[in-house]
């Protein structure tokens, strides 16, 4: 894998758990976000330099109903409610491209769930 993966199942989880029942996954699992508004799950994204950079989170849906997340950065909500659509079957994992603005060090990129649904299950965020 990228060397700059973060495992969700590494990350700081707030409303949701680590599963690993559905196959396709990297690491040792994944976040399923409790089905609520505001779970989240914060990765901590390391940057060589300030300065846009391309992020990648590995999610899957199950379900038809897009299940919407805020993006932040740093604690300012940089995307509100993106988009992250079925992609057919829990087991169907696919990659969202999220341009975001880093300092350099530490970045604290957090995901949030804007609906009762909570978020997809998310596997691991990384650079493009
Ligand atoms: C199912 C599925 C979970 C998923 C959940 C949901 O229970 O097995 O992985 O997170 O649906 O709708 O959020």
């Amino acid at each position: 894998p990228d060397p700059t993966r973060i495992e969700a199942e590494n990350a700081t989880i707030s409303a949701g758990v680590v599963e690993s029942n559905h196959a396709g996954f990297s690491g040792t699992g994944f976040v399923n976000y409790d089905n609520a508004v505001g779970s989240s799950v914060e990765f901590t994204v390391n940057a060589t330099a300030a300065g846009p950079a391309s992020l990648k989170l590995g999610y899957a849906n199950g379900t038809t109903v897009n299940r919407p997340m805020d993006v932040s950065v740093n604690g300012t909500t940089v995307a509100s409610a993106v988009a992250f659509e079925g992609t057919g079957a829990w087991t169907t994992w696919t990659t969202a491209t999220i341009p975001v603005t880093l300092v350099a060090g530490a970045n604290k990129v957090r995901f949030t769930a804007t609906t009762a649904n909570g978020g997809p299950n998310v596997d691991y965020l990384q650079l493009d």
